[in-house]
């Protein structure tokens, strides 16, 4: 039987590798956001962020909601088109709001960069990013994450939310994508 194992050429970071960089995250964000008369919003990019926003937000230790944005670049290959299209906005203002937005990855930055100044055109009162996984090579935008999380090689993973094709989100842990299975 094929088994989505099979496809991983090397494991990149396994489950206490993620859990310890959550727990790392959401204590530098415990620390800068000590004020709770402002609202926190975590603004959660489907569908890759949706694991590691669970596992980040249940350890922030002050009030804060969640909403969730859907934003199209990559199509199911494995390049952006560089090319981004809002696919579900947020239902509510966000205005006066310190503004979280939480990412699987930075790649181009073309995302993250773009979804900051949307959100800021929108009158909250900040806006940060997070990011579980940096792959800093691939920039072609100046962008830089808040609260970075992994620095990884030029290479696609996969796993804990992340994608190829749809497929693979399920794994528990983050893997690179053995090129043969794009590369037919
Ligand atoms: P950016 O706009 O190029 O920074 O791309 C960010 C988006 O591309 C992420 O939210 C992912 O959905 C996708 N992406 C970039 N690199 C990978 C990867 O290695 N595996 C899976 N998805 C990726
Ligand atoms: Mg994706």
């Amino acid at each position: 039987m094929h088994q989505m194992k099979d496809d991983i050429k090397y494991i990149l970071a396994d489950e206490k590798k993620i859990e310890g960089t959550c727990e790392k995250l959401a204590a530098q964000i415990n620390a800068d956001y000590p004020d709770h008369d402002r609202e926190l919003v975590f603004v959660i990019v489907l569908k890759g962020s949706v694991f590691f926003a669970t596992d980040l937000i249940r350890r922030v230790n002050r009030p804060c909601t969640m909403e969730f944005m859907k934003v199209s670049s990559y199509g199911s290959g494995v390049e952006t088109s560089g090319f981004i299209q809002v696919s579900l906005d947020l239902k509510r203002d966000i205005k006066d709001a310190d503004v979280i937005i939480v990412e699987d990855i930075i790649d181009s930055g073309r995302t993250l960069q773009k979804l900051c100044s949307l959100l800021a055109t929108r009158g909250a009162h900040s806006v940060k990013t997070c990011a579980l996984l940096d792959k800093p090579e691939r920039r072609q935008v100046d962008m830089e994450v808040d609260y970075s999380g992994i620095v990884i090689p030029d290479e696609f993973v996969v796993g804990y939310g992340l994608d190829y094709a749809e497929y693979y989100r399920n794994l528990p842990y983050i893997g690179v994508l053995d090129p043969s299975v794009y590369s037919e």
